[in-house]
């Protein structure tokens, strides 16, 4: 969370940092801030709440100068104010920082001891008193910083200015990740190569525990000791192109609608087309001596592995461990080298499941991960990066990243399976038949709009939901509910329909709508029943189903919604993208800031 920018060179910084900063938002929106050097001094600029916020104070009050650094904060120490926003700055020196400094008391307590005055709440302040004091006992800023960077405990990334040394930045990321960019005669950094990408599609993507002085020449790479590195820089593919709405109303309208192609891409990526099977990069370890997944992951990474569950022990016979991420190591799992730790992230460098995979490693499993972003801290941190082809994901709510974390985990499965030798070739060539149907049957979902507007009309007024799927469509149901819940405010609980019974149904009367995902199936009657159950007593259902289904379920629902009908095996993937539709259109309708809801980020970065 937080997204840190800084550019340095022949032009203005800050229209360039704020251009960065707009990119980042999706990393906190909680209040932004840019610092420059004006004449030897440093100046800033700060705002409370989104960009604009600051973009008005900027228009009333524009920063000269052509050295700075910026931020976009999601608050973790201190209320989300004026005083609290980033950059932090003393005379000499200002800061920006994502991440949490875990030791942050300890240090200003001493601070404190010897009459330096800390203004804000935060934890973050306390980088720019420790930088200023070492300047003050005549430290140069190279020295300061790294002086300052071995007392810090905890996660950051940090980018810092100081006074009477224009034409410097000083960076550092420790569990935290940080883009250089390498322009003509200037130089930027961001916390993600999409904010650099207006500038410069040359990228170093910092290791872990590096140190970089960046001037607008060059950029010096360091280890937090002082020693010289090199760092590799890469030409990323990304464009400006990738991060405009392109006319949709919201980030998150356009990414729903790239529900076909990011399938496809993703299917084209890992299925040969010459024998239709499932091809994975090169393993540094063999499938078939894997005994046991272990999988975790956060949110609706967590509801794709889930699914994944489903799939491995029915379709590969592989015995499954589950768990979210922020608890995964509590439960410290007995794990050996035959375990393969399975982990799904859209962006790679959340902080839970970055932990999860340090438990993993020490414990001697194999590490295979599931990203959207590749150059991302568990990327490296992994043994194996599956890609999602997802492009980037800018609405915090996640939707295309999850089809296409789905569409991994099935090829995968089916890649496990035959190396278990119990993959059947006709069934292998009908489960690929079925994948390489999907991009078709989702691009016809979106035919249902109109109809899906309507449920919405009926879900904005209600304040409490209930989704239900059974079997593989029960992560399905959990990850309906948590969009809508987190894009339009509405209470939404999902339960697996047969356990219904075993308490929410009495939560069920003509107020609590029910959604319910069933297609026609192996599964449907049982479900069909449960609905009935539902609809004895009152409920008012809402069925995501498909024409066989829809032969039954009309008779009993008060709107069905009919789908393409699809192999059971691919179900999950495409009736994802009708609950994602339906949290969205609830949310227009009541006004939400759909990409961007409250409380939240795209990318958690603490624990
Ligand atoms: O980047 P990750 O996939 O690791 O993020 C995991 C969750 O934070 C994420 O899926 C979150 O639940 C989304 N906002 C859900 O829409």
């Amino acid at each position: 969370m937080c997204g840190i920018c800084g550019a340095v060179g022949k032009q203005q910084a800050a229209p360039i940092v704020f251009e960065g900063l707009h990119r980042l938002e999706y990393r906190g929106y909680d209040s932004a801030g840019i610092a420059t050097l004006v004449d030897g001094r440093i100046e800033r600029r700060r705002a409370a709440g989104k960009l604009d916020n600051l973009h008005t104070v900027l228009e009333a009050s524009p920063l000269a100068g052509t050295t700075g650094i910026g931020h976009t904060r999601w608050a973790t120490h201190g209320a989300p104010t004026t005083c609290n926003a980033h950059p932090h700055s003393t005379n000499r020196v200002a800061i920006v920082h994502n991440g949490i400094i875990e030791n942050f008391e300890a240090l200003r307590q001493r601070l404190e001891n010897i009459g330096q005055n800390f203004e804000t709440d935060t934890d973050s302040e306390i980088i720019a008193l420790l930088v200023d004091y070492y300047l003050q006992q005549g430290a140069s800023p190279k020295d300061a910083a790294l002086q300052a960077f071995s007392r810090l405990e905890g996660a950051y990334a940090i980018a810092m200015i100081f006074a009477d040394h224009d034409g410097l930045i000083i960076g550092a990321c420790y569990n935290a990740p940080l883009a250089i960019g390498f322009g003509e005669q200037e130089m930027f950094l961001a916390s993600d190569s999409l904010a650099l990408v207006p500038f410069t599609q040359r990228i170093t993507y910092m290791n872990n525990g590096d140190c970089v002085v960046l001037t607008a020449q060059a950029a010096e790479f360091m280890t937090f000791d002082g020693k010289v590195v090199q760092r590799a820089v890469h030409h990323t593919k990304l464009t400006d192109s990738t991060t405009h709405k392109d006319g949709y109303r919201h980030y998150m309208e356009k990414e729903l609608h790239e529900h076909p192609l990011v399938i496809g891409q993703t299917l084209q990526r890992m299925i040969n087309p010459a024998t239709r099977q499932v091809t994975l990069p090169p393993l540094p370890f063999h499938l078939k001596h894997v005994s046991r997944a272990v999988m975790t992951a956060c949110g609706s990474a967590f509801y794709a592995a889930l699914v994944g569950r489903y799939w491995l022990e029915e379709i590969a016979r592989l015995p499954v461990d589950i768990d979210v991420a922020s608890e995964f190591r509590y439960r410290n799992p007995p794990l050996n080298p035959d375990s393969l730790g399975i982990l799904v992230s859209q962006s790679g460098e959340t902080a839970d499941t970055l932990a999860a995979i340090h438990t993993l490693r020490h414990n001697a499993a194999h590490i295979l991960s599931i990203l959207n972003v590749t150059h991302s801290s568990m990327a490296r941190e992994s043994d194996v990066v599956l890609e999602t082809l997802a492009g980037p994901e800018i609405s915090v709510a996640s939707t295309k990243a999850f089809t296409a974390q789905l569409t991994v985990l099935a090829c995968l499965t089916l890649a496990i399976a035959r190396s278990r030798g119990i993959l059947d070739p006709l069934n292998e060539e009908e489960f690929v038949s079925a994948l390489l149907n999907l991009p078709g049957c989702a691009a016809e979902v979106f035919k249902q709009t109109d109809a899906i507007r309507a449920v919405a009309t009926i879900i904005a007024e209600k304040r409490n939901v209930l989704y239900l799927g059974r079997g593989n469509l029960f992560p399905i149901a959990l990850e309906g509910a948590l969009k809508l819940k987190e894009i339009s405010y509405i209470h939404a609980e999902a339960y697996a329909a047969g356990e219904m019974k075993h308490g929410p149904i009495s939560l069920i009367d003509t107020s609590v709508p029910i959604v319910a995902t069933l297609p026609y199936g192996p599964l449907f009657d049982k479900t069909f029943s449960n609905l009935q159950e539902a609809k004895a007593r009152g409920g008012r259902l809402f069925v995501f189903t498909d024409a066989e289904g829809d032969k039954h379920i009309s008779k009993i629902a008060e709107q069905s919604i009919v789908l393409p009908h699809v192999h059971p095996f691919v179900a999950p993937i495409l009736h994802a993208i009708p609950l994602q539709m339906l949290a969205y259109e609830v949310a227009v309708l009541k006004g939400t800031d759909v990409d961007q809801p409250r409380n939240l980020a795209k990318c958690v970065t603490v624990e």
